[in-house]
């Protein structure tokens, strides 16, 4: 049942005729033009490049409020999530809708270890590619092949949905332990019944025959902290794709399999991997944290800021904030010094202070700081960005499964301007060019 609320109705008076379309109102006191009856009533469609002002679904699964820097998780607060729940009660809260009792967290926690091994033959994928394969290439591939080896959600999406979402998160873990190895070069590890989530990443990770890891609950609780703060985001890019892709009715494996490749992208959740290349390319290069920022305002160049900037947010992400404190305790703990933190800040504070970035409300965003903490964690560089799609999955699958039950919803198709040619016939353009098509030969 739609929870919006019909408000009042605003006007449109065009070419002689006065049209009527109602505002709406959300939860939170949001508000929206619905124009469904635009196209049909008028002839008209929007153009709205980037869908900057589009609103495309009614959700209760999060809520961002970007001029006061308000995220919340099915009414929880993101500080608050962070500060006392696992990564696991998150996914479970964002899929359910509410946090899980002992005995629903402990089930749940079952069923990830139940489901965390790969088929063999999918193991064997990872020796195909070639050595310098991009993790992220390799994620998305790997996400769409379990539909292969796992069909069942293909025939009932919804009955077997903890299972489901249960293989999807504890298999992508996998999938991204054994893309580490194989870039490496080293033996991979198996999945262990006795970790929890985020320490059997580690181990996974980390273990090799010669070196006998054991996860340091600073850096487990870290991890699980940071995967939360990328656990949803709304209808953000990647997000849009899964949804676009499922709106098709295409399985959940491809829907989640497209919004990985979005995620890529350095715009997006591909941020966190530019960031930290950015700060290693200017101090080898010696560039000072002023002269990045100056780069960053010249309107000659392309170069952006990485880490700054959001689409929503006017004020500081409240995710950077707390990745932020994250970044200051994991280096902390391993009484790491490290020059790149310094650099991060002085940036953030000429960045901030700069009326550029002031004028335009750019602040710090999420991918600012979390890299950082990867970083000092031993992740490598190119892996930052499958980090994000791992914190990402609960809220990719969530989003989906509303859409699955949202009857409101259609196909996405949006419509465009054409601004090409008028209708022209081959002949009249081969008798105008002396080029000789090779049909005609
Ligand atoms: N550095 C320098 N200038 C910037 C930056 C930046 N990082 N971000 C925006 N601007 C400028 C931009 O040039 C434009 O200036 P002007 O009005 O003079 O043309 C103005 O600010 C508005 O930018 P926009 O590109 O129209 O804003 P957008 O909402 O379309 O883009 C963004 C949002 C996140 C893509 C953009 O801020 C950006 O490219 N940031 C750097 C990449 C990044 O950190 N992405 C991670 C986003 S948060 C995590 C996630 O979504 O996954």
């Amino acid at each position: 049942m739609s929870l919006v609320k019909k408000i009042m109705n605003a006007r449109l008076n065009y070419d002689g005729h006065d049209y009527e379309f109602p505002i709406l109102e959300g939860t939170q006191g949001e508000r929206a033009l619905d124009i469904r009856t635009l196209r049909k009533n008028t002839g008209l469609v929007t153009f709205d490049p980037g869908m900057v002002n589009s609103g495309v679904c009614e959700s209760n699964i999060t809520f961002v409020d970007g001029d006061k820097g308000i995220l919340r998780y099915r009414g929880y607060d993101i500080a608050d999530l962070a500060e006392h729940c696992s990564f696991l009660e998150v996914a479970y809260l964002l899929v359910h809708g509410f946090l899980p009792t002992p005995a629903e967290y402990n089930a749940f926690s079952k069923l990830m270890n139940l489901h965390s091994l790969l088929h063999e033959n999918m193991r064997n994928f990872f020796n195909l590619y070639p050595d310098h394969a991009h993790p992220m290439a390799m994620l998305s591939a790997m996400v769409v092949s379990l539909s292969t080896f796992y069909p069942e959600l293909e025939l009932d999406p919804t009955e077997a949905i903890d299972i489901t979402v249960a293989r999807l998160l504890s298999k992508l873990r996998t999938i991204a332990a054994f893309s580490y190895k194989k870039y490496m070069g080293h033996p991979i590890v198996y999945p262990r019944a006795d970790l929890r989530y985020c320490e059997n990443f580690l181990n996974m990770m980390f273990y090799t025959p010669v070196n006998d890891y054991a996860p340091d609950p600073v850096i487990t609780r870290a991890l699980n902290q940071l995967l939360i703060l990328h656990a949803d985001h709304e209808q953000n890019c990647s997000t849009t794709v899964v949804r676009g892709v499922g709106s098709s009715r295409a399985n959940l494996y491809a829907s989640i399999s497209a919004g990985v490749c979005a995620l890529w992208g350095p715009l997006h959740g591909g941020a966190n991997q530019q960031v930290v290349e950015m700060l290693e390319e200017a101090m080898k290069s010696g560039l000072s944290p002023r002269t990045l920022v100056e780069k960053a305002k010249d309107r000659n160049n392309n170069f952006r800021l990485y880490g700054f900037g959001h689409r929503v947010y006017k004020t500081y992400d409240p995710r950077a904030k707390v990745a932020k404190k994250i970044c200051k305790s994991v280096l902390n703990h391993l009484n790491h010094n490290d020059p790149f933190l310094e650099f991060a800040q002085e940036l953030e504070d000429i960045a901030l202070n700069d009326s550029f970035f002031q004028e335009r409300h750019l602040y710090p965003n999420v991918d600012f700081y979390t890299g950082l903490s990867y970083r000092a964690m031993g992740i490598p560089i190119n892996m930052f960005t499958v980090m994000f799609a791992i914190g990402r999955l609960p809220g990719w699958i969530a989003q989906w499964l509303e859409q699955h039950d949202d009857t409101a919803q259609r196909i996405v198709r949006p419509r465009q301007i054409y601004v090409g040619p008028e209708l022209r016939t081959v002949a009249d353009s081969l008798a105008s060019t002396p080029y000789t098509h090779p049909a005609t030969k």
